[in-house]
């Protein structure tokens, strides 16, 4: 007989197989893609005897009854959405491995004092708003004034999408209130190579890196390539490049911080024709919430002395702004507890990724456990987990659920 390992590698596959785009695999928000895995894990959750909901904007859950219906709920989850030209790891190995240990609970006869909420969230990656998180935050009752207005490249906002394109079919609300759950825990993949390079398949996690998300307009005259001097442009494009590399000098200058910019949009977008707008978008993570707002503050000078500099209009819009989280001591520790059962060294690695943990955070205490990735690589479509390290942090899962037995 098949054991929920075997059957959660079969789903990794299977999922990763679900995509908007027929050569790679990317599933955003309330895509046809989205709904369609939303279903798929829907049937995973049911077949492991969980009740299962639905709710408007995609995200899934299924409830493990445990003796007390009363008692606050333990919560495992992760998101079931990607990045563009995704690996099929980076959210669904947390929701699948969760259903595991959920399965593996069910065949060893073991019922909880506490019912176990599985989650899959619609949204974490944020690629059709620039702004992430949107599943958690309306589990978490976050999902509300800035969040629902912000708008995708169609100019579509959160609200419509979810009135327009939202799933229909028997969907409830799934709502937490703080301080109503005994606490959330969320399998990833590292996303880097410390794992790796340490000879470890896994790890516990200390906290997240705060980020801000930003969308940067330049404006500046749309002119033609032939007959225009090139001291008579205002160039948006190359105004934009020159903010981008001025990004790139201040993170060298302050680590640990990162920016990227990874979106450009050029408007006409003619060959021929001098770029009159040009709007990109800043990723900004540091563990310090001081530090980031710091170089926030840098970075709008740097470019609004550029973009005066040039003659350019300048206009920045902050997306999203999410604070450092540490993760909870106590959970964290019944966490390193159990990991010191299966490795050598139970170690904690703080994550300068971001996770649904951030936002499930405002509800309860948080706990990360993350599993070796090869080449710490992420969010490209080599990213690989070795069925070993999953068995692995499926143990890990399943061991930290037993130890809240009676
Ligand atoms: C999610 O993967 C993020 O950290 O951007
Ligand atoms: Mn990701
Ligand atoms: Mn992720």
């Amino acid at each position: 007989m098949e054991t929920p390992t075997q059957r959660a590698l079969e789903r990794i596959e299977a999922l990763g197989r679900i995509s908007d785009h027929p050569d790679h695999l990317v599933r955003t928000f309330l895509s046809d893609a989205s709904k369609s895995a939303a279903r798929m894990i829907l049937g995973w959750m049911t077949e492991a005897g969980m009740v299962t909901q639905v709710a408007a904007d995609g995200t899934v859950r299924g409830i493990l009854p445990g003796e007390d219906p009363q008692a606050p709920p333990l919560l495992i989850g992760s998101h079931h959405d990607t990045v563009i030209d995704a690996g099929k790891y980076d959210g669904a190995l947390g929701i699948i491995s969760a259903i595991a240990a959920v399965e593996t609970l069910r065949d060893e006869g073991i019922r909880l004092p506490f019912d176990v909420h599985v989650l899959g969230f619609s949204d974490e990656e944020g690629i059709r708003f620039h702004s992430t998180y949107l599943g958690s935050k309306s589990v978490a009752g976050l999902l509300d004034g800035d969040a629902l207005a912000a708008v995708d490249s169609h100019g579509v906002t959160v609200a419509e999408a979810i009135e327009s394109e939202g799933i229909r079919d028997g969907v409830t609300p799934i709502l937490y209130q703080p301080g109503s759950i005994r606490g959330y825990i969320e399998l990833h993949i590292e996303q880097g190579r410390v794992l790796e390079s340490g000879n470890l398949a896994l790890c516990a996690v200390s906290g997240i890196s705060g980020q801000s998300r930003l969308v940067v307009d330049l404006t500046g005259r749309a002119d033609h390539a032939g007959t225009t001097p090139m001291a008579l442009r205002r160039d948006a494009l190359t105004g934009g490049a020159e903010c981008i590399l001025a990004a790139e000098k201040l993170a060298a200058e302050n680590p640990p911080l990162v920016i990227t910019v990874g979106r450009i949009e050029v408007h006409p977008g003619a060959s021929n024709s001098v770029p009159q707008n040009a709007r990109f978008t800043v990723d900004l993570r540091h563990p310090e919430d001081s530090s980031r707002n710091q170089v926030m503050g840098k970075l709008h000078e740097t470019f609004q002395s550029i973009a005066e500099a040039r003659g350019l209009d300048f206009n920045w819009s902050v997306a999203q702004d999410s604070d450092a989280v540490p993760c909870d001591a106590v959970l964290t520790s019944r966490l390193l507890d159990v990991l010191k059962t299966q490795t050598d060294t139970g170690i904690c690695l703080a994550s300068g990724a971001g996770h649904d943990a951030v936002v499930m955070s405002t509800l309860g205490p948080v706990a990360m456990i993350f599993v070796r990735c090869r080449d710490g690589l992420s969010h490209h479509p080599d990213e690989y987990a070795s069925p070993e390290d999953i068995a692995s942090g499926i143990t890990a899962l399943v061991g930290f659920l037993k130890s809240f037995q009676y």
